[in-house]
This record gives structure tokens, sequence and C-alpha cells, in this order.
């Protein structure tokens, strides 16, 4: 971060009063970059954050996602809507929710989406920093109604006016949810002792009459000191809840990545209650280098669908320096099996297969690709796409059964993710490839990886050791807010 620009000053100023010369600006910078995506969603201009208000409303998918425009730092954020037929060509509707009243001042920060009558409700945390010494943060929860023409109005009043007793500012990310004659809104909160909770309000109005109803009970006391972006999901007669536990003790729930992303499956949820029944242990969602604040839908086709962001709170990327950074993974289909989440993209994403390539050792690779193989059993395997100074590495071990994902950005240290495969060994593997980030497919989605991969942007090749069936296809570029 260039702390010499992004004074607080900047990072603070509303939407309105920048100049538009500075988006046009950053606009015809990002068009010389090497690192943009043929089909993830990424921004026009400046950082993308989180999935939000991910629904489906007016035959039409929609997902939103926390931005800001103005450059690649966390500065304040809104949400930028996005439109779609089929989950996979998406549109900006440029009509974004920006921070412009007292209980968003700091920033439209995360939040959901629900179809009510003809109309869709949207709750977000308004991030407010008060005007006092302390600056401290007060959380408002507010909501806002969306029509068939995509105009948003804002509620005039918040929805839940501050923190509960006991929280502190740090309770936000409200996922809405219907269940008999009740709203939740289930919350990632902190409390004043410095630990992780989520918690439930209801209400029988969509639009007002909130209250406070239960500390949700996960079975589970491994939070860490700040659980964001909490979402529960209900598929195959199970329950799934994702939940980002800021600060997790990571001897009893391994992860590598600065913050992590959970689940836990469960037999089901006792609404009354608000608790998971026979809880799981708890999981990482994915095991890449950069995967956060997954959401969910439960969508009226009856699949469960989620979106994430791949990028990491607290990071910089070799972006930033371009003016943009982030990008949100291709929706994928959830399925529980076995006490374990399956991931795949949703089916809809075969729209995207262009024609397949002749494959050889070291031939080169395309910015857009789909790699698909199979595995030599009882051997050590491995995939390696390279570019002159930067490599992405999968390669798994016969004998400790350990599968494990180098990545070297350009300019930057080797490190290192690992998945103890155990008896399931390695099976196969897709990788969707996007010129700067991917998403591994691990023994048909029982595992996935995700990441950014910032290369040199010439000669992309392709090697391997041991793989079978090795399939290249060419990806389309469809340039999605290009
Ligand atoms: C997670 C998060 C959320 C918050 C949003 C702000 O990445 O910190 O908790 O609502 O990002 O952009």
């Amino acid at each position: 971060m260039d702390t010499k620009y992004w004074t607080k000053y900047r990072l603070d100023r509303l939407y309105k009063d920048w100049d538009p010369k500075v988006l046009t600006d950053l606009k015809e910078k990002i068009t010389k970059s090497n690192w943009r995506l043929g089909y993830h969603i990424q921004t026009d201009t400046g950082l993308l954050n989180d999935p939000n208000g991910f629904s489906y409303f007016n035959n039409q998918w929609h997902l939103f996602y926390q931005a800001f425009p103005y450059g690649g730092v966390h500065g304040l954020k809104s949400w930028t809507h996005m439109v779609s037929d089929d989950l996979v060509n998406w549109n900006n509707v440029n009509k974004s929710m920006v921070p412009d009243r007292y209980n968003d001042r700091h920033g439209c920060y995360s939040g959901s989406a629900i179809n009510v009558n003809d109309k869709l409700f949207l709750i977000y945390t308004g991030n407010v920093f008060e005007d006092d010494d302390e600056y401290r943060r007060h959380p408002y929860q507010n909501g806002a109604w969306m029509d068939k023409d995509n105009n948003i109005t804002k509620l005039s009043d918040p929805l839940i006016d501050d923190a509960p007793t006991g929280i502190t500012g740090h309770f936000r990310d409200p996922q809405i949810l219907k269940h008999g004659d009740y709203y939740y809104a289930i919350l990632g909160a902190q409390t004043i002792d410095n630990e992780g909770e989520i918690l439930t309000y209801r209400s029988k109005n969509v639009d007002k009459g909130w209250e406070f109803y239960k500390k949700m009970d996960l079975g589970h006391d491994n939070l860490g000191y700040m659980t964001e972006c909490p979402n529960l999901g209900f598929v195959d007669g199970k329950v799934v809840l994702i939940f980002c536990p800021q600060g997790a003790d990571d001897t009893k729930f391994s992860y590598d990545n600065i913050h992590p992303n959970a689940y836990i499956v469960a037999d089901d949820f006792d609404w009354e209650n608000m608790k998971l029944i026979n809880p799981s242990a708890m999981h990482q969602v994915d095991e890449g280098f950069d995967f956060y604040a997954t959401q969910l839908l439960n969508a009226p086709d009856g699949r469960l669908l989620s979106s994430t962001w791949i990028g990491l709170p607290d990071t910089e990327y070799l972006s930033d320096d371009e003016g943009w950074e982030g990008s949100l993974t291709m929706v994928r289909e959830l399925h529980i099996k076995d006490g374990r989440l399956i991931q795949t993209p949703v089916k809809e994403n075969d729209s995207l297969v262009k024609e397949s390539v002749d494959v050889s050792e070291g031939m080169k690779l395309d910015k857009q690709s789909l790699i698909k193989f199979d595995v030599e059993d009882g051997k050590d395997n491995s995939m390696l796409i390279e570019s002159d100074d930067s490599y992405l590495k999968l390669s798994f071990d016969k004998d400790s059964h350990k599968l494990t994902l180098t990545r070297k950005n350009v300019g930057e240290d080797p490190e290192n993710r690992t998945i103890l495969l155990g008896s399931s060994r390695f099976n196969n593997c897709s990788v969707y490839f996007d010129n700067t980030v991917f998403e591994m497919y691990i023994n048909d989605g029982q595992r996935t990886m995700t990441g950014t991969f910032f290369h040199d942007g010439k000669n992309l090749t392709l090697n391997w050791d041991n793989l079978d069936n090795m399939k290249v296809n060419r990806l389309n570029n469809i340039g999605i807010n290009e």
C-alpha cells in the first residue's frame, strides 16, 4: 500500500467527493495490465473483497461484491452489483450501493439478500467510526429494498442500531434466512473478552422489529478473536455452517493462511435453540493460498451454491500497484458426502469450455485453460505451470500421501500449502486456470485449492510427471468488468 497517497483523508473520502477522472485514469492504467482475468468476476477498477447479496430475483442471478473503486486498497466499501442469466456471464448493473449516510458513513460492509414478495431485501452492516477520541467502531445493521429495475432504496433507520451488550464494535456480516414465521439474521461477532461468536437476531417483519435472539451453539469454541461472515447452508438432508474464525487456534484446527475459512457439517439445525445437531470437526473449505468470506445461496432450484473472494484480508497483492485487486471464484455447487463438503463448479461453467488442445510436455499454456488429469497410482505425480521467474507446482508424494502446492510469484519466495490425502489417495484433478488465479478441484471436488498466481506473463508452459489422461481445453475469455 502506498501509505503516502492513501492517507486517512483519502481512504475516508465519500464517493461523491472523488474526482471521476481518478476512475478514468485508473481504467486506462489497468488496460495495460498483463494480469487481468478472463472468466472470473474482477473489478473494473480498484479492490474487490467479499461476495454479498447472492440471490435469484426477477428471473436473474444477482451477486454483489465489496468494492473500493479508487485503488487497490481497503478504502471505503460499497456493494458493486452484478447480474447473470447463467451464473457464468456477469454484467455490471452500474448501480452500486455506496456509503452516503450517517449509518454507513465508513462503509457498506458485507451482508446478504432475500426475496420478499416482488422485491429483494438487502441487509448489510453499516460500518461507522464515531467521531470521538477513541474513534470507536459503531456497527449498524441496515436494510434496503431493491425493485425489479435494480433500484436500491435504503431504509432510513437501522434495523439493529448497535452491538448487543458484551460485544465490541466488531459485529457484522448478517446472513438473512426465513424459517417458519420469522426472518433470522446470523451475524459474526467479537466479545469484550476478545472471543469470536456467532449471534442470531430475528423478526416477524423483515424491515423492522429485529431483536436479539440467541448465540449460536456450534458445539465448538475454537472461534478465535472474531468470527466473520457466518453462513448456513442446507443440502443433501444435512446442514453446513461456513465461517471465518480469525485467530482460531491452529493446533486444534489446522490452517496456513493468515485468516482461515472453516466449515462444520451437522445432521440438522435446531432453530429453536440455534444449535447445530451432531456437529462434525472443523475443516477448511479450501486449502489453497487465497480464499475467504464464502457466501452461500440456498437457491430456489434446490442447489446449494457458493461464491468466495479469491483473496485474504490484511494481505497485499502484486496487482495493487496496477490499481486493482481481488476476484470471485466461479460459482460452485456444494454437496455433503460422508460428513465432508464436495465442491464443483456449477455445470453452467461448461459453456466456457472451447476446443481441446494437443497435449505434450512443455506445451504452451493459454491464459484461460482447463487442465484435467487422472493420476498414475503408486508413483510420485506432479504438474507444473511455469513462466520465467514464477511457477505453480502440484505434487503428490506416494509414500506420505501428501499433496503439496507450491507457488512462486514473480519476485517472491516460494511458498507451500499441503493436504494430507490419507487413504483416499490422489485420483484426479481439474485445474481452472485464469491467468493470475486458479481453482483446483481434487478427487472430484472432495478437496479444493484456490489462489492467485502472479507470473511474468510470458511463455507459460505446462509440464507433468506420471499423470494419465491429460486433457487441456481453452476456456472462453468473457472479460467480466473489462
Ligand atoms: C471480511 C470483511 C467483513 C466485512 C468486510 C468489509 O473480509 O472484513 O467482515 O464486512 O470484509 O469489507
